[in-house]
């Protein structure tokens, strides 16, 4: 032992990597290599070495409960219904042991109004290392599977993939931006992975995650939004109940949702509809802010006013809300 204790830590670490190699195929002698190992490095536990030089899945790795609400309650502007149910929904998915199904998210609403951002922040508190990891991957309609005649190619590409990242890491992340411009066939692919089966052809799926972004519905989210205001109700004021209903059939009608009388929802199997409601005139100032801090410049209340009166707002008559929402802050922002 002692002879072995002065190997130095470059050959401690390749045996602790040729370990992970065979670690598919000899849970038992594995097992055997890793307490010699822990042994070895003494402190560090096996995982942990080599978690430091290699990104890992961690599929048991509970989520930060407190951490996705503190970020999502200070950077994500105006959405306190997605910022619940998308809080409810994580840790609800990753307190249970046993999830019967993968679970599925499907964000609505106006463009600019944070789907892309807030994936994005739940990529991170999944997989640390975000959309850059290699456990969380987009998939942007228009990029990967802009052909209609290619649509059987797209079906056995898209299942291909799924069936391979999620054989290689359990909590693999799938987002699926602009749905909208889906073709339905494509998404009808992966059906059988989102449902409840504890296995299909030996790979269980219930601990992926899917999210799904559209802009579909967002009409009527703006006009359920438009009724509180006009009633000079709260913004705040409105409930999911006031939308998950209207969206769900909406969406499910909507040729254009990319969902269009999909399995998906005709089987349940999106577990929650998630509205972002459209971004008023404060909420582009509170990004025109937010952008400005993130550049590290000091806030300027002048520049911020001027940037959010040159965004155009809807509908004509009362020019409430904002027609891109916060999307194009950030290159305005460069002009002044
Ligand atoms: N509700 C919001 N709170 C804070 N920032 C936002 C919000 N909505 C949009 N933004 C900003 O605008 C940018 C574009 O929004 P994005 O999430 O891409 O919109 P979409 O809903 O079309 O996916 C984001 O990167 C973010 O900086
Ligand atoms: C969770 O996040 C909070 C806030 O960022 C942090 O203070 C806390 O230490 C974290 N908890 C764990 C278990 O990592
Ligand atoms: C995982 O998904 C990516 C697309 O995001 C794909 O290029 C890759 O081949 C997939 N990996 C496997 C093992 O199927």
């Amino acid at each position: 032992m002692r002879q072995v204790a002065r190997l130095g830590r470059g050959a401690v670490l390749g045996l602790l990597l040729a370990v992970h190699a065979v670690a598919a195929f000899e849970p038992i002698t594995v097992g055997i290599a890793i307490g010699a190992a822990t042994a070895l490095t003494g402190y560090l536990s096996y995982t942990d070495l080599y978690c430091r030089f290699a990104e890992c899945c961690r599929e048991k790795q509970p989520l930060n409960a407190s951490a996705l609400k503190l970020e999502l309650e200070e950077k994500l502007f105006g959405q306190h219904l997605a910022t619940e149910v998308i809080l409810k929904a994580l840790t609800g998915f990753k307190n249970n042991k046993n999830p019967k199904k993968p679970l599925t998210l499907s964000l609505h609403g106006w463009a600019g109004t944070g789907k892309n951002f807030v994936s994005q922040i739940v990529a991170e508190h999944l997989h640390s290392k975000g959309l850059r990891s290699n456990f969380v991957h987009l998939f942007v309609s228009t990029l990967h599977f802009p052909h209609e005649q290619q649509i059987k190619l797209y079906q056995d590409q898209l299942q291909g993939w799924i069936r391979g990242n999620v054989s290689t890491c359990a909590s693999s992340v799938f987002i699926f931006d602009e749905m909208d411009k889906l073709h339905p066939g494509v998404i009808d692919a992966i059906k059988p992975f989102l449902d409840y089966y504890e296995q299909v052809d030996g790979v269980s799926y219930r601990k992926a995650i899917f999210i799904f972004l559209s802009n579909a519905g967002g009409d009527l989210i703006t006009k359920i939004a438009l009724d509180f205001w006009r009633a000079g109700r709260k913004r705040e004021d409105i409930q999911l109940k006031d939308l998950e209903p209207v969206l769900s059939v909406g969406v499910f009608n909507n040729k254009h949702s990319g969902l269009w009388h999909s399995g998906l929802i005709d089987r349940n199997l999106i577990d929650y509809f998630i509205p972002f409601l459209p971004l008023e005139y404060r909420h582009v100032k509170m990004c025109v802010r937010a952008e400005m801090r993130a550049r590290g410049s000091a806030i300027d209340e002048d520049i911020v006013t001027r940037v959010a009166d040159e965004m155009t707002f809807f509908p004509k008559s009362e020019k409430i809300y904002s027609d891109k929402g916060c999307k194009t802050v950030q290159s305005r922002l460069d002009f002044h």
